[in-house]
Parts: structure tokens; sequence; C-alpha cells
């Protein structure tokens, strides 16, 4: 029986990596430690939060000394580090925040598996879930590999690149057994709606501005979510330790043509005539310091460990859309909620 501590597996994409080791592995022990932020949401578990292997515990990864306490009492043989303050335009309001929780909360989950682990290193992992935005910005050609140096240009890309140093720096000088994933952009249910795509489903449904940022001409990476967590669940099983894999789709989008996309599928869903929509879009005051293009080669990590994305682009954009428009209140909640006021600010 191994124990897992996953951290944030109530936002977006712990969620979905929380509910693949609880079905696929039922011989583990999955702990999922989460704050419970604005981000966090147990509803995203439901189905799965009565599995006899399946434990939730409330905890902030800053309060280090709870942290500590945690790995004394339950003795985790693993940690898949998710949990992070993860939205761009936040981190632009308040950038501390960022720095309390991906910079110092990563530090003290290293710092607890240093403690607890130092006397057998066998069989543990420590697997610490990044991000492209730490490589910066790319003009119209090439793509980011593992040897990219890091330039990260926001609040958050800095923490994360941060984080991203500590772990290889707890790697180095103690031997602690530490992997990294950076990836692109994810797409898929369950994505707090403050992000590109959730938003602007729940803006053209509700016939509300949707607010593109300088012309719309940065382009993204976009990836489904549950291959992101397959991608997870391989490098946290295979994957050499002091290993950095980049994770990507392979289907980079401009922000303006996915959104078209977006509303052509949104106005046929809905009934409305095709490209009713378009009138919605309004370009507001660019992000500041937005990356133009983000692009990821993914080759070592399909070339190694043989992954490579399963959902086709269209299928994979129709089926969130379709999860956003049938799980409506699970939006409303949402909306209804702090994220209420955050609106108002954008557009
Ligand atoms: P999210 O914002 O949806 O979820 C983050 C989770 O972390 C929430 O459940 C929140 O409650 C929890 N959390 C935040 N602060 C905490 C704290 N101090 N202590 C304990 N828990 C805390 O984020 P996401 O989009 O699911 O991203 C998850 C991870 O993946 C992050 O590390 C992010 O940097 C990385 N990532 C995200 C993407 C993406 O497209 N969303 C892409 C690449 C990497
Ligand atoms: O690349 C991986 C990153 O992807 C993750 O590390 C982050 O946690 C995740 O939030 C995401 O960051 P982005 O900033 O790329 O995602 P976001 O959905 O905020 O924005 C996507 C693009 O759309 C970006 O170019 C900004 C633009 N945008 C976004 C919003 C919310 C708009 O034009 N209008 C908007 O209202």
């Amino acid at each position: 029986m191994k124990k897992i501590l996953i951290t944030g597996g109530a936002g977006f994409i712990g969620s979905h990596v929380v509910r693949l080791f609880v079905t696929k592995y039922p011989h583990y022990e999955i702990f999922n430690l989460d704050k419970l932020t604005y981000a966090g949401n147990l509803e995203n578990l439901k189905d799965i939060e009565a599995s006899p292997n399946y434990h939730f515990i409330q905890a902030d990864i800053v309060d280090g000394d709870t942290i500590l306490n945690l790995f004394k009492k339950h003795q985790f043989d693993g940690v898949i580090h998710l949990a992070a303050e993860s939205h761009v335009d936040r981190s632009i309001e308040n950038p501390l925040e960022f720095i309390y929780t991906n910079v110092v909360g990563t530090v003290n989950l290293l710092n607890a598996a240093k403690v607890i682990w130092k006397d057998n290193l066998t069989d543990k992992k420590f697997y610490h879930i990044s991000t492209d935005e730490v490589y910066g910005s790319l003009s119209d050609s090439g793509s980011f590999t593992e040897e990219t140096p890091y330039d990260p240009h926001s609040p958050y890309s800095a923490a994360k690149a941060s984080s991203d140093h500590f772990v290889r720096a707890y790697h180095d000088t103690y031997k602690l057994p530490t992997v990294i994933s950076n990836c692109s952009n994810n797409y898929g249910p369950n994505q707090f709606p403050e992000k590109l795509i959730p938003l602007f489903i729940h803006n053209i449904k509700n016939n509300i501005p949707l607010p593109v940022y300088g012309k719309g001409i940065n382009v993204r990476d976009w990836l489904y979510v549950e291959d992101h967590a397959l991608a997870i669940d391989l490098i946290f099983h295979k994957a050499e330790i002091g290993k950095t894999y980049n994770i990507g789709g392979n289907n980079e989008w401009k922000n303006i043509d996915l959104i078209k996309q977006l509303i052509q599928i949104m106005d046929r869903k809905l009934g409305r005539p095709e490209g009713a929509s378009l009138s919605l879009i309004t370009y507001v005051t660019d992000r500041a310091g937005h990356d133009l293009r983000y692009a990821i080669d993914a080759s070592k990590l399909k070339n190694e460990l043989g992954w490579e994305p399963t959902v086709i682009f269209t299928e994979g954009f129709e089926k969130t859309v379709d999860w956003y428009l049938n799980n409506n209140e699970w939006l409303q909640s949402i909306v209804s909620g702090t994220y209420k006021n955050y609106i108002p600010k954008k557009v």
C-alpha cells in the first residue's frame, strides 16, 4: 500500500489527477491536501469522495509546522504537488500571495519530505507540477524544450520558476528524489471560470461582453486536462529521478481564432443564428507583461516514456462546452460567489 499526497486536488487539474489515481490504483491511499481557496472546490470530487482509498485534508502549504506534522503522521511515499495560486491576472493584482503559496509552500513541502525521507529514499518521489510560462515568451517560430533558459515575466510565472529552482536545489543539495514537468494551457471540465475558456463559455451563454486582451493575437498551446493527468501518472511512475519533462498538446491557437471557434460552437448549441455572439467580442486593455506565444516541444516525453495526447482538440473542445452547459449549477455556484466581484474590473 503506497501513500500518495496530492496537493491542490480540489482545483481544476488536481481533481482530475486525484480521480485518476483513486480509481486506477485502489491499492494506493490517496491524500488530497488542499486549503480550499477560491479555486478549490470539493464538488469537483463528489463522485469519488466516498472511495475507501481517498482522504481529504484541509491545510495550507504555507504553514510549515502543519505540513511537517502531516508528513510525520502519514509517512507519505510520494508527493504530486499541484497546489498553487494559478491565475496570471490575480498575480498582477497581488504578487505576494503567489510568493507565499507557490514558493514558500513548495519549500515547506520539500523540507517536510527531506526530513521524513532522510533515512530511506527507496521508492520515494517528489513530483512538482509546473508550467511552460517559466520559459517566457516566443516570437512566431520555435518551441520550448527542457533546455530553454527560464525567462518568466509575470509574478505568477516568476513564482513558479522560483519553485522549480528550489525543487532542483533540493535534488542537487539534499539528493531529494524529485521530478518536474512543465505543461501548456489545460482545458476541460471543472476549470475555474476566470480562465479564458470557461469565462467565455459563461459570458457567451449569458450575453455578457467577451474581454479580449490587446489584439487577441497571443498564442497558447491547449491540452485536454485528462491527457495532462495521464502524463502525470506516467511521469510519476516511470520518470527517472532528477528529470524534467515538457507536456504539450501540439495544438497552438491564436486567442481570437480560438474565441471565434468557441462562438461558432456555442451559437450552434444555444440555437442562435451562426455568428450571433460575435458582437460580444470586446477588445480591452492588454494584460501587463502579456507573453506573446507559448509552444511546447514534448518530444522528450514521447521518445522516453511514450506519452502523446489522446484527445483531438475539436472533440475535446465540444466535450468541454457540453460539460459547462450541462453543469450550470456548478458554474452558477461559483459565479455568484467571489468571482462576481471580479468581472466588472475587466470589461
Ligand atoms: P487551480 O487554481 O484550479 O487549483 C489550485 C488548487 O490549489 C486549488 O484547489 C486551491 O485551493 C489549492 N491551493 C491554493 N493555495 C493553496 C495553499 N496555500 N495550500 C493548499 N492548497 C492551496 O489550479 P490548476 O489550474 O488546477 O493548476 C494546478 C497546477 O498546475 C498549478 O501548480 C499550476 O501552476 C499548474 N499548471 C496549470 C496549468 C493550467 O493550464 N491550468 C498548466 C500548466 C501547469
Ligand atoms: O501556459 C500554462 C498556463 O496557462 C498555466 O500555468 C496557468 O496556470 C493558466 O492560468 C494558463 O495561463 P494563461 O494566462 O495562458 O491562461 P488564461 O486562461 O488566463 O489566458 C489565456 C489567454 O487568453 C491569454 O493570452 C490571456 C487571454 N485572455 C484571458 C482572459 C482570462 C483574454 O484575452 N481575456 C480574458 O478575459
